[in-house]
């Protein structure tokens, strides 16, 4: 009789057990805009600015849609600062169709290595985390308390 109720309760935890852990969501777009150091350029609010190097651009104002924003994440954009993410880009064809060996003698285009690489799984979620939370909108006091994890500075004012 007791083991059936303690069976129970260990099943009734099983169960229901998720739901009582509602911590502050988690979003692995953001750890991985984070991991990518992407603020490095585009700073926490993404818009961008002027850095080592060249102006990055803003991800709020910024037109591209999923697959081209996936596409320039990977592949980086030749030419100008901003790295590519795919350990496999310029490697094989993925990248617009060329290879390291294709920007030989041509060292002002050669493609930057970003600092660390994301995979396929984490390059789609700073997409969608640039979809949700940047793009087409201004810097809100949500997001940077969103960023930050807490109240800091940066977020008086706003
Ligand atoms: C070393 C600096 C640097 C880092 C790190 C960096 N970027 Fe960039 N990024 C740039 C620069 C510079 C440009 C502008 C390129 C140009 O002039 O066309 C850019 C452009 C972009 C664009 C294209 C915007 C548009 O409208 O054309 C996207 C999207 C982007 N970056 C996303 C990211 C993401 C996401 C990360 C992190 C995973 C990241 N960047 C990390 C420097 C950087």
């Amino acid at each position: 009789m007791k083991i059936n109720i303690v069976l129970n309760l260990i099943i009734l935890l099983l169960i229901t057990g998720n739901s009582f852990s509602q911590a502050p969501k988690f979003d692995y777009g953001l750890s991985t805009y984070k991991k990518g150091n992407c603020m490095g350029c585009h700073k926490w609010h993404g818009d961008g600015g002027p850095g080592y190097g060249g102006a990055a651009l803003s991800l709020r104002e910024t037109g591209l849609d999923r697959e081209q924003l996936i596409t320039i994440i990977a592949c980086g954009r030749p030419g100008t600062n901003m790295p590519f993410f795919d350990k496999k880009a310029y490697k094989d064809d993925r990248c617009f169709g060329m290879k390291f060996s294709d920007f030989e003698g041509d060292d002002k285009n050669r493609p930057l290595q970003a600092k660390s690489y994301l995979n396929n799984r984490q390059i789609e979620a700073v997409v969608d985390f640039i979809i949700n939370d940047l793009q087409g909108q201004k810097v809100s006091k949500d997001y940077c308390l969103k960023f930050f994890g807490k109240p800091t500075r940066s977020c008086e004012g706003l």
